[in-house]
């Protein structure tokens, strides 16, 4: 996704201030890269039905790339999972101080919203973005996902509740991005159920392929801490490498069919994305 990456780095934010880091804070985890995965789910819809929307939709595709790097930073802090490395470089808390990575979190959370509101779309269509990142980025997702994470490290969950943890720290915000989408090329209510429901599934095999990621790949290769799941209810964990892969098989071989049943322009744009993740674990 080129377009976006380009409107990324034109789009940064920038403040004028006497404080002699804050900028470079607030943008360093940003232009350290990502998969931008989030973000361009929600491009793929809006192009795969209303191109001319594009342009106004890298904003909310924006936000979510800053709401999600803000969960990433506060993840990484001492008091989460105590990570060094993040996207091929060290954590904000390491080249600067905690102080610093709660503050560029807290920035990057709110600015997430700010940018949608300044988003050139209509108000109705920007006040239901706004409401369903806060609820799945969030109070009712990711933040309760992490706090289930973080309260139960080292007390073992059903594999159920592990289904849950997942789906709330990590595939609420993957469904929302689809539905975002979906919300700005005012797609109709069943279709939008479809998407976000097919953004769950997505996002709990991310998830289960990030805890396969933890167990088999380095630090360099994974352009971030791994091993570091030990007192974690990941997958690995509760089910075993081997049983992990072969529930990320099944998940993505239903993903498949659900989405080769989509419509031909649905399944163009979202095909590359779908090509590139759906067996990552293998
Ligand atoms: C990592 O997310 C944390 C999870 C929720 C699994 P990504 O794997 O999307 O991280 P980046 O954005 O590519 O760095
Ligand atoms: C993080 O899950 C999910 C978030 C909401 C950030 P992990 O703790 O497994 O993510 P990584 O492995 O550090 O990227
Ligand atoms: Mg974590
Ligand atoms: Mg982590
Ligand atoms: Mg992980």
């Amino acid at each position: 996704m080129q377009r976006f990456e380009t409107y990324l780095k034109a789009n940064l934010p920038k403040v004028e201030t006497f404080h002699p880091y804050y900028n470079s804070a607030l943008e360093a985890m940003l232009l350290a890269g990502g998969k931008r995965f989030r973000p361009s789910l929600l491009l793929s819809v809006v192009e795969a039905y209303e191109p001319l929307l594009f342009e106004g939709a890298l904003a909310p595709a924006l936000a979510i790339e800053f709401l999600h790097t803000y969960s990433l930073i506060h993840d990484d802090l001492p008091a989460m999972d105590n990570a060094p490395l993040r996207r091929g470089f060290e954590t904000l808390h390491i080249t600067y101080d905690e102080a610093t990575a709660i503050l560029v979190g807290d920035a990057l959370n709110t600015e997430a919203f700010y940018r949608i509101s300044k988003a050139p779309l209509r108000d109705d269509i920007k006040i239901k973005l706004i409401e369903l990142l806060a609820r799945d980025g969030g109070t009712y997702g990711m933040v309760l996902g992490q706090a289930i994470d973080l309260y139960f490290e080292n007390q073992p969950l059903t594999l159920e509740q592990v289904k849950i943890l997942h789906t709330n720290k990590t595939a609420k915000l993957i469904a929302t991005s689809l539905l975002m989408g979906a919300i700005i090329v005012d797609l109709p209510k069943d279709r939008q159920d479809k998407l976000y429901k097919f953004g769950i599934d997505l996002g709990l095999l991310f998830q289960i392929q990030d805890d396969i990621i933890d167990e088999t790949q380095s630090d360099e290769e994974a352009g971030k801490t791994t091993g570091n799941d030990e007192d974690k209810n990941s997958f690995i964990n509760i089910i075993g490498l081997g049983q992990s892969i072969k529930e990320a098989d099944t998940l993505a071989d239903d993903l498949q069919s659900r989405f080769n049943l989509f419509d031909n322009p649905l399944k163009k744009a979202l095909n590359p994305i779908i090509t590139q993740y759906l067996y990552r674990h293998r």
